[in-house]
């Protein structure tokens, strides 16, 4: 039976009165990414079915596409705006096939009136600095996001992949509310010192592939099914030579969610969802029907042996391979220059 919309519960996120739907929908997939793009009107009709249901989280970015996705988003919810919570980011464009990263001010201007435009909507409840440019001082792109927040184009601010010290300078020049993050069973780095600082800080966290790019609900099965052009051919993780031994952690997670009664893409995002009350999983699917698991999910119940039994199977020495194909493009790299640097230049 399906949970009714007014039943799939809601969260606060950070401290400055964003509230969205417990699970989002992560839609990256939907565009060239993981292959070639799907069908636009089924799409539309999943976005709305999803919305429908009570899940109004939709996660985008300019760059996912690019400019597909947000241009997607933009007809899924027309007629709909008033119920959904629209996160967008900037930061990340193709220069010649080279991934280039950019903070500079006049450039999150434009990235934001583009994706204004290409969403068709007046204001982005939520954008996001999708990667830190290393180059300019944090504190030079927060201060054109807060002219943003001023002006009516977005209502929060959030980052992406960024370090805590990064954290901790942004949120001096606005408040941050929510921090963008790959979380999942197999991908813990960030839970030493980047989620207790977040909380310390009242900053919320989105947990981005929390399948484990799909790892954690095809199995061994997702090598095979991944078409050409697929991204995820590139990650560490996915490269034969590692996920030979990486499949073992899947067939555990896959004996305990049997032994639960519920399918492991459910116990991955169970496992996730307890980790904490003020974080808000983004799934990503293509399907209906995927969805609709999913969001049962959140009725799965985890005892902390279960928690701590999961963790076990996906303990950091037992994943073999790089969790990203350009690490230093993540947290791991994302302290930028002192504002001096900037103000001095
Ligand atoms: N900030 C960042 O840098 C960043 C990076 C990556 C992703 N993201 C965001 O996070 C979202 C989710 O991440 P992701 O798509 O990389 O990974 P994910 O959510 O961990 O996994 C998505 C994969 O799982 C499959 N799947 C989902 N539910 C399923 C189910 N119930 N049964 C079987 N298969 C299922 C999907 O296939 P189907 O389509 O067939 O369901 C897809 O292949 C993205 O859409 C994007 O919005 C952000």
């Amino acid at each position: 039976m399906e949970t009714p919309a007014s039943e799939v519960p809601r969260v606060k996120l950070g401290s400055q009165g964003l509230e969205v739907s417990r699970i989002g929908l992560g839609c990256r997939g939907m565009s060239p990414n993981h292959g070639p793009p799907k069908p636009e009107p089924k799409m539309i009709k999943l976005i709305q079915h999803a919305i429908d249901r009570g899940v109004t989280f939709v996660d985008t970015s300019d760059q996912y596409g690019p400019h597909i996705n947000e241009l997607l988003i933009g007809k899924a919810i027309k007629g709909m705006r008033e119920k959904v919570q629209i996160a967008s980011k900037f930061g990340i464009s193709l220069k010649e096939g080279k991934m280039d990263i950019c903070g500079e001010p006049e450039y999150v201007r434009a990235c934001c009136e583009a994706s204004l435009k290409r969403l068709d909507i007046d204001c982005i409840d939520l954008y996001y600095v999708h990667r830190i440019d290393i180059r300019v001082p944090i504190e030079i792109t927060m201060g054109e996001m807060k002219k943003l927040v001023e002006g009516g184009k977005i209502k929060y601010i959030g980052l992406s992949e960024a370090c805590a010290a990064t954290i901790r300078r942004a949120h001096t020049v606005h408040p941050i509310t929510t921090v963008q993050m790959e979380w999942s069973l197999w991908t813990r780095d960030l839970e030493e010192e980047i989620v207790p600082t977040c909380r310390e800080l009242g900053i919320s966290i989105v947990p981005y592939s929390p399948l484990g790019r799909g790892f954690f609900s095809a199995g061994p099965e997702l090598i095979e099914s991944l078409a050409e052009g697929d991204f995820r051919k590139n990650i560490p993780r996915f490269k034969p030579e590692n996920f030979e031994h990486n499949k073992q952690i899947y067939e555990q997670v896959k004996e305990i969610a049997s032994r639960k009664g519920c399918t492991t893409s459910q116990l991955a995002l169970a496992w996730i969802l307890h980790k904490g009350d003020d974080i808000c999983p983004i799934p990503g699917t293509t399907k209906i029907d995927n969805l609709n698991e999913n969001i049962e999910a959140i009725s799965v119940k985890l005892t902390t042996d279960e928690m701590m039994q999961l963790e076990s199977c996906a303990a950091e020495d037992m994943v073999k391979g790089e969790r990203h194909a350009f690490m230093w493009a993540t947290w791991i790299n994302s302290q930028t220059p002192p504002l001096s640097s900037w103000i001095d230049e």
